[in-house]
């Protein structure tokens, strides 16, 4: 086939008209962040885009559960490897900021996912991760068959350096490049303590490992930043207390430890002791680093808000409430299946719903937390996401 005629200014003119368009359509929308070219994710559960789909010799058959129907139905209308029915709030800021959903690094180590561009984005979130190392847990005799812990932010952070070469090679082009990409460090740690409260720690406990967690993630923070890292958005800890795996396994006899809207005083005062601590220390590394951006995503009141007023974002079922399987947080007798056991009922329409596997959330839920992020108000500083250099 003939190529097609057309000159090279051609090409040029339609390019930079194309910018120009692109330029108006961007800075007219309340979020221009098309400045970002690429997204990099570290984390667990709740940003793995299909690390764990790709690791199936490693994963305990709880978390494999992530691989069976009805997981994806939503959306992809197949598993992922994405703990919940659809998309996450990983998968919305990409659409967002415009780059292809993330791949998972997994898939791209083991050669199964054959088209990748790195310049792009690649996500290292995998489900069941923690902060600290499992060598940590397993000192501290905290190591269970159920606890993997395996894929630490460490080791994340390996496989980044791994990668790296595909993405820059110099160390100018990596502060070029890597200024030019956004990076999702986490929601991560949050397992670290999930693992503490399962083997029976109390929240006292738990809380003498919330430095250890902020330090590791904070020595990530400084190590992509000393690579070339600019813009930094760190999510801290949900509103663990009105999660429904909370709700059904940590019940209290004590009505004084419910809040008005029926979640867990203490997992929520402890969440928000969390965050703040993780605050604090973002505000230092911000000083340190005056020409980065470090943005706090407040997970806690995005998620929050869907909890205190399901109806308002169109929710019609309550806290207490599972899709898959269909359950109800006060059945404490009946324990937790997993989603995606065969021959198990999960709910029609999942929309309806905030918790999606017990654990997790639907995509609905992560849909308004993410809309929450991008046009505000629940990043510190306000606004996080728009682009302050003139690209
Ligand atoms: C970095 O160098 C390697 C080896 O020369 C090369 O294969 C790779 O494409 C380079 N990366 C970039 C982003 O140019």
């Amino acid at each position: 086939m003939a190529k097609p005629a057309v000159s090279s200014s051609w090409i040029w003119f339609l390019s930079v008209a194309a910018l120009i368009h692109m330029r108006t359509v961007f800075s007219s929308s309340s979020t221009s962040s098309r400045c970002y070219t690429a997204i990099y994710s570290f984390g667990d559960s709740i940003a793995d885009t299909g690390n764990i789909y790709y690791d199936t010799e490693h994963i305990p058959s709880s978390t494999s559960m992530v691989l069976n129907p009805p997981y994806g139905e939503t959306f992809f209308h197949y598993p992922t490897g994405r703990y919940s029915d659809g998309r996450l709030i990983i998968d919305f800021l990409a659409e967002r900021i415009g780059v292809p959903l993330l791949k998972p690094y997994l898939g791209i180590k083991k050669g199964k996912i054959k088209t990748w561009n790195s310049l792009e984005g690649v996500n290292f979130a995998v489900g069941g991760a923690a902060a600290l190392d499992a060598s940590f847990f397993l000192e501290k005799g905290l190591y269970d068959v159920d606890v993997p812990a395996s894929y630490s932010l460490g080791v994340q952070l390996d496989w980044f350096m791994d990668l790296l070469p595909s993405i820059c090679n110099s160390s100018s082009e990596c502060k070029e490049v890597l200024g030019r990409s956004l990076f999702l460090v986490g929601e991560i740690g949050g397992n670290d303590f999930n693992y503490l409260f399962q083997l029976g720690k109390t929240i006292e406990e738990a809380m003498t490992y919330v430095p250890l967690v902020i330090n590791k993630i904070s020595w990530a923070i400084n190590k992509l930043i000393d690579l070339g890292a600019q813009t930094l958005v760190v999510p801290g800890n949900f509103a663990i207390g009105c999660n429904f795996f909370c709700l059904k396994n940590f019940p209290s006899s004590d009505m004084e430890d419910y809040d008005e809207s029926g979640c867990l005083k203490p997992f929520n005062n402890f969440a928000d002791y969390y965050n703040k601590q993780l605050l604090a220390e973002l505000n230092r590394l911000q000083e340190l680093h005056p020409d980065v951006n470090i943005i706090y995503a407040d997970y806690y009141h995005a998620s929050l808000q869907l909890y205190q007023s399901p109806e308002q974002f169109g929710f019609t079922k309550s806290i207490l409430d599972s899709c898959c399987p269909l359950g109800n947080a006060n059945n404490h007798n009946v324990p937790l299946k997993h989603c995606g056991e065969p021959g198990l009922i999960s709910c029609n329409d999942p929309s309806q719903y905030i918790s999606w596997d017990g654990v997790h959330l639907t995509e609905a839920a992560y849909k308004w937390i993410a809309k929450g992020l991008l046009e505000g108000p629940f990043t510190n500083p306000k606004n996080g996401f728009s682009c302050n250099s003139d690209i």
